[in-house]
C-alpha cells in the first residue's frame, strides 16, 4: 500500500516543482536565443570575413610576416582585418590551392589536406562544418573573379564557450531559485496550515472526553481566531463548532430525559414502600391473629412472601436509582478490615449451614487495609456479595472473604466452592434483572433474589473508582473487587493519612 503523503508535502513538492518547471522554461528559452543572437553575430562576422577574402590580391606577400615554409598562404587570409582562428581555403577547379588559418597568435599556419577537405564541404550559405584538431567552425564558399573560389570559416568555440558560460549561470541561479521557491512555501504552508493542526487539536480533545455518561459539559470549541468563514480553515472550525454545539444540545437533551426516567423510578420505588409495607403488615398480621383454613393460611403466607421479596426488589431499584443519579458518594476513611469482620458475621448468622472465613493472609496491619469511599455502601457490596454466596450455592459450600492489599489498591475477594455461575450467564452478570434460572424460578421471599444484587455492587465499586471481575467454574467461584487504597502507597505502614 502506498503510504499517504501529508498535505504539507504535497503543496511545497507541487510548488517546488512549479518553480523548476519554470526555471527549466526561461533557462532553455533564454539559452536558445542566446545561441540563435550569437550564431547571427558570427555569421555576419563570417560574411564579412568572406567579402574581405573575396577581394584579396592573388598575389601572396600581403601579408606582413610570413611564417618560414609558408608560401603565401590562401590570399584570403593574408589581408588586413582578418580576426584570430579564421580558416580560408582556396580551391581551383576542384583542387586545394592552399589552405590555412591564423593561429592564436595571429601567425598563418597550413591545413593538412583531410582539414582542408572538411573545410570544403561548405556550402555558398553559411553552414556548419566540423575540423578535426582544430573544432566546429561556420563556413562559407564565394567565388572569385579569376575562377577560383574561396571557402572562408570562422570557429564557432568562442561562443560555445560564452553560452556555456551562460548556461553555468542559469543552472545556479536556477537551484538557488527553486530552493529558495521551496523555502519560503515551506513557511507559508506552515503557516497556513497551523490553524487546521488547531481544529485538529480540538476534535482530538473532544474525541477524549467521555461523553457516554452522565451529565457532560462539552466546552470545547475551535478557538474564534480559526472559524473565520472566508478561509477553508475557518470553515472546517466553524463547521465543527456547530457539530460541537450540536453534540452538546443532544446530550444535554438525552441526560435530561434520562434523568426523569431515573427519578420516575426513583420516585415510583418510593411511592410503593409505603402501600408495600401495609401489605406486608397487614398478611402478617392476618397470619398471626386470623382463624384461617389450611388453604388461606397458604394464600396468606405466599401474599407476605411475595411482599417481602417485593420490599427487596423496591429498595434495590430505588438503591439503583440513586446510584445512577451519581450522587456524590461519602467519603470517608473506611476500615475495610472491621467491615469485613462484620459481613462474615452477619453471613454467619444469615447462613448457618454454610462455613464463612475471613482471610486476611496474615496482613492484620488494619493500617494498610482502608479505602476512601461510602462506609454503607461498601458494606452494602460484601452484603450482596456474601448473600450471592450464601442463596447461590447449597449448604455445606465453604466461603472466603480475603483482603489484600497490593501497591495502591485494595482487593476484597469472595470467592466459594459451589457450582458455580454457567459460562453463559457470566458475560451479563453484572446486568440489571440478570439472574439464573435457579434463582428465577426457585425463590421464596427469603432468598430475596431480584437479579439486581450485582448490579448494584457494580454500580457502588465504579463509583469508588474500583472494577470488579467474576471468575467461575463449577466448584470455584471467586468475585474480586479493586478498590483504590488510601493513604501511602504499600511499604509505608502506619503512615496514615489526615487526622
Ligand atoms: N456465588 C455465586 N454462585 C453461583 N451463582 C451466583 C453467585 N453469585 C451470583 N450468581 C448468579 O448471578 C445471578 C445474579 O446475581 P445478583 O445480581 O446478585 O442477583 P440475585 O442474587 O438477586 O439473583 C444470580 O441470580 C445467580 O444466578
Ligand atoms: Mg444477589
Amino acid at each position: 500500500m502506498r503510504r499517504p503523503r501529508r498535505l504539507r508535502t504535497q503543496l511545497i513538492a507541487l510548488v517546488g516543482l512549479v518553480a523548476l518547471l519554470v526555471a527549466v522554461i526561461l533557462g532553455v528559452l533564454s539559452a536558445l536565443s542566446l545561441r540563435s543572437e550569437l550564431l547571427g553575430r558570427l555569421d555576419g562576422s563570417l560574411v564579412a570575413a568572406s567579402d574581405r577574402g573575396r577581394g584579396a590580391d592573388v598575389d601572396p606577400g600581403g601579408y606582413p610576416d610570413p611564417p618560414p615554409g609558408w608560401d603565401g598562404g590562401p590570399p584570403g587570409l593574408n589581408v588586413r582585418g582578418q580576426a584570430v582562428g579564421t580558416v580560408v581555403v582556396e580551391v581551383r577547379d576542384g583542387e586545394v590551392v592552399s589552405a590555412g588559418y591564423l593561429d592564436d597568435d595571429a601567425q598563418l599556419r597550413e591545413l593538412d589536406p583531410a582539414q582542408a577537405a572538411a573545410v570544403l564541404t561548405a556550402g555558398d550559405r553559411p553552414s556548419w562544418v566540423h575540423v578535426n584538431g582544430l573544432g566546429t567552425y561556420r563556413a562559407v564558399t564565394v567565388g572569385r573573379d579569376d575562377g577560383t573560389s574561396v571557402v572562408t570559416a570562422l570557429p564557432w568555440d568562442d561562443s560555445a564557450g560564452t553560452l556555456r558560460g551562460y548556461v553555468l549561470v542559469e543552472v545556479v541561479v536556477g537551484v538557488v531559485a527553486v530552493l529558495l521557491a521551496a523555502a519560503v512555501a515551506t513557511a507559508l504552508v506552515r503557516r497556513s496550515l497551523r490553524p487546521l493542526d488547531r481544529v485538529a487539536q480540538t476534535a482530538t480533545r473532544v474525541a477524549e472526553l467521555p461523553l457516554d455518561r452522565g451529565a457532560v459539559a462539552l466546552d470545547e470549541r475551535v478557538p474564534d481566531g480559526d472559524t473565520d468563514p472566508r478561509t477553508e480553515v475557518g470553515q472546517v472550525g466553524a463547521a465543527l463548532n456547530r457539530l460541537l454545539g450540536h453534540v452538546e444540545t443532544s446530550l444535554a437533551a438525552r441526560h435530561a430525559s434520562e434523568q426523569q426516567v431515573r427519578q420516575f423510578v426513583a420516585d415510583a420505588s418510593h411511592e410503593l414502600r409505603t402501600p408495600l409495607a401495609s401489605i406486608r403488615g397487614y398478611s402478617e398480621l392476618v397470619l398471626r391473629h386470623g382463624d384461617l383454613s389450611e388453604d388461606s393460611a397458604h394464600a396468606v403466607t405466599r401474599v407476605a412472601s411475595e411482599s417481602r421479596r417485593m420490599q427487596a426488589l423496591v429498595e434495590d431499584l430505588l438503591l439503583l436509582a440513586r446510584l445512577d443519579a451519581g450522587r456524590e458518594i461519602v467519603e470517608q476513611d473506611v476500615d475495610v478490615v472491621a467491615l469485613a469482620a462484620d459481613a462474615v458475621s452477619d453471613a454467619h448468622a444469615a447462613g448457618r449451614g454454610h462455613t464463612w472465613r475471613l482471610d486476611l493472609a496474615g496482613d492484620v496491619d488494619p493500617e494498610r487495609l482502608r479505602v476512601r469511599g461510602d462506609e454503607a455502601r461498601l458494606r452494602q457490596v460484601l452484603v450482596n456479595l456474601l448473600a450471592n454466596a450464601r442463596v447461590h450455592t447449597p449448604p455445606g459450600t465453604t466461603v472466603r472473604l480475603g483482603v489484600r492489599r497490593a501497591g495502591d489498591v485494595v482487593t476484597l475477594i469472595v470467592l466459594d466452592d459451589g457450582p458455580g455461575v454457567p459460562a453463559e450467564q457470566q458475560a451479563t452478570i453484572f446486568d440489571r434483572f440478570s439472574r439464573g434460572d435457579a434463582a428465577r424460578t426457585g425463590g421464596d421471599g427469603a432468598t430475596r433474589s431480584t437479579g439486581l444484587g450485582l448490579a448494584i455492587v457494580e454500580a457502588i465499586v465504579t463509583a469508588h473508582g474500583g472494577t470488579i471481575t467474576l471468575d467461575s467454574e463449577p466448584g470455584r467461584t471467586l468475585v474480586s473487587v479493586v478498590l483504590p487504597a488510601s493513604g501511602a502507597p504499600d511499604g509505608g505502614a502506619g503512615a496514615r493519612m489526615g487526622p
